[in-house]
């Protein structure tokens, strides 16, 4: 996290250095791991690092559905169908989506009543959406470019330490 912070809603939000996340993920990944270890770790280091969230977690694409996956935060919806709620629209879109106020998103799905936004970055490989990461936060509008783009960029290192194993991605864990 770097020493520049910004005022937001009487709330101080620290910018995060995602280059540095990506590097310190990076030398976490290896290439022989097993999936759900590299998955659980990544989670576990973007939750550590970025303030001001209270859910992080991955969804994974089965069939039609996404499916929960390694999480931090509170128990959380185990299916959403692509297409519904803010983690099912992105994938079906292929886009990230970076919400302000969750409670103005029509289909929002509620799994902790303290979110107020969130960010959701599909993962895609090959053209295709294989999970999605899912970003919620107690603080409205949480979410600046910087943390798009930084969650897109780790979000990419993270595929790409998926795709070195050169394992089908579909239903990867
Ligand atoms: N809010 C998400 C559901 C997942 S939870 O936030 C962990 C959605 O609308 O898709």
């Amino acid at each position: 996290m770097s020493a520049t912070s910004r005022r937001f809603c009487q709330v101080e939000i620290m910018t995060v250095d995602y280059k540095m996340l990506g590097k310190q993920f990076a030398a976490l990944a290896d290439a022989d791991e097993n999936r759900l270890a590299m998955s659980a770790n990544f989670v576990a280091l973007l939750y550590a690092e970025i303030p001001d969230i209270n859910w992080l977690g991955l969804y994974i694409l089965r069939g039609d559905k996404l499916v929960l996956g390694p999480f931090q935060g509170l128990p959380a919806c185990t299916t959403i169908p692509v297409g519904q709620g803010v983690c099912g629209t992105s994938a079906e879109k292929g886009e990230t989506l970076r919400i302000d106020d969750v409670h103005a998103f029509d289909g929002h799905i509620a799994c902790d009543p303290a979110s107020k936004s969130e960010l959701v970055v599909p993962l895609i490989s090959d053209g295709r959406v294989f999970a999605v990461l899912d970003i919620d936060s107690p603080y409205g509008a949480r979410f600046t470019d910087q943390d798009q783009v930084g969650a897109e960029e780790v979000s990419r290192i993270f595929v790409t330490a998926l795709e070195a194993q050169q394992k089908p991605l579909d239903e990867f864990i």
